[in-house]
This record gives structure tokens, C-alpha cells and sequence, in this order.
């Protein structure tokens, strides 16, 4: 009898939902970010982990649809951090029938998010069914855990690097008092495919340099193939854009798919800096990593849907 725990062989990324589609293309999109993650492992099991649900529910059951795969397939729901343009689709989610997904997110998440310029603006969850989920849907994760074999959360992510400091225009509502303190509730994903890393990240609020530093401390040794998700420097300054590719160039061993709010600047700079090593993704676009392929050979855009 075999008793070695299964190891994760093969992940494929999909983007759910991002602010681009391709021409002629039948996914739709919107300001929003949903990556649906397949997971394979070595004792042929497999589940669905989709990270983010974008901005709406109309637009990430059409995509999903587009995808082939319905919410009842859905193992993990995890919640990169609390903005509506990551959970609005949510609320559609938790209504279906049958949906078996567990939710998985920082205990922040529910937290009163608000923008406070140009003027006072809520952005975090609208998700009524949240509330109501029973203990067994519900995993808050505040500190790494694995959800199952190189499967990780990454739990609360330190800031370190100095340019990636808290914005000042985001604040949380707590007991009447607006509190400038970040996104405090930002939480990456991290697979382990053999001893090369996977980051999956939402927006990045804590830092894309601090996301993958933190991946590294966890992991020691571990290169990273591939950094996937928004990594928010559409609004960066140019010094702070140079100053995280470059960062960026010096951890990631593989390759670096953005989109969604990382937005032109910083996918020039990327493009710039990773060449072929870069891919700015729309909806539909299908990357496969495999445990068996080397950094970044095995990403293949699998075209436009
Ligand atoms: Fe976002
Ligand atoms: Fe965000």
C-alpha cells in the first residue's frame, strides 16, 4: 500500500473575469478580477479554487459558463481581500443551489471599507449571504494554512518594503471612527507545484514585492515560476513602478501575468523588464503549469475565448 500524500502536479489558471476581453471574444468583462485555479494532484484528484468572484454576479456566471464549469463544481471560494470589484459576484454564488464551496478569506473581510478621496465612497463587501453562512462554509485565515497538499493561504502579509507602504485614501469605518490602516485583510495564494512557487494574487494591496517576499520566507529556496493577478500600480509613481519591476525581476525566476489594475504603465514596464517572461491577460485566457515543466516553458496563453 502507498502511504505518500499526493503532491500537487498541475495547475491551470483561467481568468474568470478582468477588465479586458479579445476582440470577437465571447467572455465578457468589467472592473473586476475572478482567476478560477484547476488543481491537480498526484493521486489523480482535482478541484476548482476560484480566486475572486470580479464585480458582478452576471457577468462571472456568463464567464464561468463560457469556462464550462458551474458554481457546484467549485471546491474554495478564497477571497483575496474585501472590494466589491473581487466580491460582488459573490452573493450570486452563495444563492445557488447546492453550491458545496467553502469560503475562504482574512477575518477582515467584513471589515466597513472606505475610499476617502476624491470623495467618501464605501468599497468593500455587499454580500448579505455572507453573513449568513454557517461556520462549516466559513474559513477565516489570518496566518498561513494549507487548504490541501501545495495549496496554501498565505494569511496576513507583513509590509516591509518601504515604497509599498499603506494608501492614504483607504480607511475602515469602526465604530464611527475612520481609520487610515490599509487593506489590512489582503491574502495571497500560494501553490506549490513540487519546489517552484505559484503566487496568486488579487490586487496586491499589501505589495507585489511584499506578496512574493512573504512567499519566499515561507517557502526558503523556493523559486517562484509565475506571479498572477492585478498587481495595482495604475496609479503608482513612475519611481515606484521602476522600483517594483526591478524588485520584481530580482525574486520572480519565472514569469509575471497581470492585468486588472496594474494597469498600462505598469504592464509597459513589466513587458519591458520580463519580455517574453511577460503576459498582460484578458478574460479567457487559460495558462497550464505543470510539475513537470520547467519555469516558465509550460505557460502557454491557451488563446483568446
Ligand atoms: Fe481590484
Ligand atoms: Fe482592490
Amino acid at each position: 500500500m502507498d502511504f505518500e500524500s499526493p503532491v500537487l502536479d498541475r495547475v491551470e489558471l483561467a481568468i474568470v473575469t478582468s477588465n479586458r476581453t479579445p476582440q470577437g471574444g465571447r467572455m465578457r468583462s468589467e472592473h473586476g478580477f475572478a482567476l478560477l485555479a484547476s488543481l491537480a494532484w498526484s493521486d489523480e484528484t482535482s478541484a476548482y479554487l476560484l480566486f475572486d468572484t470580479g464585480a458582478s454576479g452576471e457577468i462571472l456566471r456568463h464567464n464561468l459558463g463560457e469556462l464550462g464549469v458551474s458554481p457546484e463544481e467549485i471546491d474554495w471560494v478564497v477571497l483575496s481581500h474585501c472590494h466589491h470589484d473581487h466580491t460582488g459576484g459573490l452573493e450570486w454564488l452563495l444563492s445557488g443551489t447546492g453550491a458545496a464551496s467553502m469560503v475562504v478569506a482574512h477575518p477582515d473581510i467584513t471589515r466597513r471599507a472606505y475610499r476617502t478621496h476624491p470623495r467618501l465612497q464605501y468599497i468593500g463587501m455587499d454580500s448579505p449571504g455572507f453573513d449568513r453562512l454557517e461556520p462549516a462554509r466559513w474559513l477565516p485565515v489570518a496566518a498561513p494554512l494549507s487548504l490541501a497538499p501545495g495549496v496554501w493561504m498565505s494569511g496576513s502579509i507583513p509590509r516591509r518594503v518601504e515604497f509599498e507602504q499603506v494608501r492614504p485614501h483607504v480607511a475602515t469605518l469602526r465604530e464611527g471612527v475612520l481609520e487610515h490602516d490599509g487593506e489590512p485583510e489582503d491574502l495571497a495564494v500560494y501553490l506549490s507545484l513540487g519546489n517552484e512557487l505559484v503566487v496568486l494574487t488579487g490586487c496586491s494591496h499589501a505589495g507585489p514585492v511584499n506578496t512574493v517576499a512573504h512567499a519566499k520566507e515561507l517557502f526558503v529556496g523556493f523559486p517562484v515560476r509565475a506571479l498572477a493577478g492585478g498587481l495595482h500600480l495604475y496609479d503608482a509613481e513612475t519611481e515606484r513602478i521602476d522600483a517594483t519591476v526591478a524588485s520584481l525581476m530580482d525574486m520572480v525566476e519565472g514569469g509575471v501575468i497581470s492585468g486588472h489594475c496594474t494597469g498600462e504603465r505598469g504592464e509597459m514596464a513589466l513587458a519591458g523588464t520580463f519580455g517574453d517572461r511577460h503576459r498582460a491577460f484578458c478574460s479567457g485566457d487559460v495558462w497550464t503549469l505543470s510539475r513537470y515543466d520547467s519555469y516558465w516553458h509550460g505557460i502557454e496563453d491557451a488563446g483568446p475565448r
